[in-house]
């Protein structure tokens, strides 16, 4: 029986992970620093900090852990206001959690599949169409840097492992922005997208008048994906026999859309519904350094990612109808 710790477990890609797994017949361990958002049977929901190093030693010595979802971090703009604090978390901690399975990996003679999110904003100091995993790799934010840092951290640990035959088997996605139809993010630099979702779909329901605020230009583009498509991705990932592949991070996205892009499709659903912008130059400059679009052929080759949407069928035939039922019943 598989043993699998979620880190972050209350998070956007978390909770949706949890709830996927927690159908599976795994003995589940849900971390998170707030307390639990959902009160699931059968798991086992842990509220401390992931930099709590006696609780995570603790966690790897009592569970014989089989895999590692780690998602607990600090997005870009949090990450941008707190910088010390996003070192801790996002690379400290991200650190702490990798030796503890590779610790655990080796005692018990096995190999514990950790999966990492990363992240476009590894990109930089210029906006690239189509990037592949090997272009320009130069992150000009803090975040951005931790992220890239906990990548090759990662991948350093996977070779080690394999030449020791134990340790962790270490697979990571290079997530573009997240869409969920059930959650409003904050702290990050692709929320425009979301929000303007929920925002017009929110604004039927309580006859808003006001009109959604963008901080960011209306022809910057940036690559998307859904959080259910996410999700499978990461699962497909991590249920792969085997990732022959030197490369263990990968690209992936469903669309790339500008502010502009996503006002007109939205307007066809809800006509009323418009933007205004008041460009923020932090938001701004970040985005202007993060790519346009990815190049996913590595991930379709190695692991069979796929994908069906263009722009328009991804509002109209997922995000739409998703957020639409959703509100529906809340
Ligand atoms: N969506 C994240 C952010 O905007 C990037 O990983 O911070």
């Amino acid at each position: 029986m598989e043993t699998i710790l979620i880190t972050g477990s209350n998070g956007e890609i978390g909770s949706q992970l949890l709830s996927s797994v927690k159908k599976n017949n795994a003995k589940i361990i849900a971390f998170d620093i707030n307390k639990p958002i959902t009160n699931y049977k059968n798991i086992l929901y842990i509220k401390d900090t992931i930099v709590n190093e006696k609780i995570i030693k603790k966690l790897f010595n009592n569970f014989a852990i089989t895999q590692v979802y780690h998602f607990a971090a600090l997005l870009s703009q949090s990450a941008i206001k707190n910088p010390q604090l996003a070192k801790q978390v996002n690379e400290e901690g991200s650190r702490l959690i990798i030796n503890s399975a590779f610790d655990s990996g080796m005692k018990n003679g096995n190999f514990v599949r950790f999966f990492f999110p990363s992240s476009i904003a590894v990109y930089g100091p210029r906006k690239l169409i189509k990037a592949k995993e090997a272009d320009i790799i130069q992150p000009t934010t803090i975040y951005g840097k931790n992220k890239l840092v906990i990548e090759q951290y990662g991948a350093e640990k996977h070779e080690q492992s394999y030449k020791l035959n134990s340790g962790i088997d270490f697979r990571s996605i290079r997530f573009p922005g997240i869409i969920s139809p059930y959650t409003i993010p904050n702290g990050g630099t692709t929320d425009f997208a979301p929000q303007m979702l929920h925002a017009a779909a929110t604004f039927l329901s309580k006859n808003n008048k006001e009109n959604y605020e963008c901080k960011i230009d209306k022809s910057t583009k940036l690559p998307f994906i859904g959080i259910h498509k996410a999700v499978e991705s990461i699962i497909q990932l991590m249920s792969a026999d085997d990732i022959q592949s030197k490369l263990r991070t990968f690209n992936i996205e469903e669309v790339s859309l500008t502010p502009n892009d996503i006002i007109r499709i939205l307007q066809k659903e809800f006509p009323k519904f418009n933007i205004s912008y008041n460009i923020e130059e932090k938001l701004q400059s970040v985005a202007d350094t993060w790519p346009d679009s990815l190049n996913c052929e590595k991930a379709k080759k190695e692991w069979s990612f796929s994908n069906k949407h263009d722009k328009k069928s991804f509002f109209m035939e997922y995000l739409i109808p998703t957020v639409k039922k959703y509100y529906g019943r809340h």
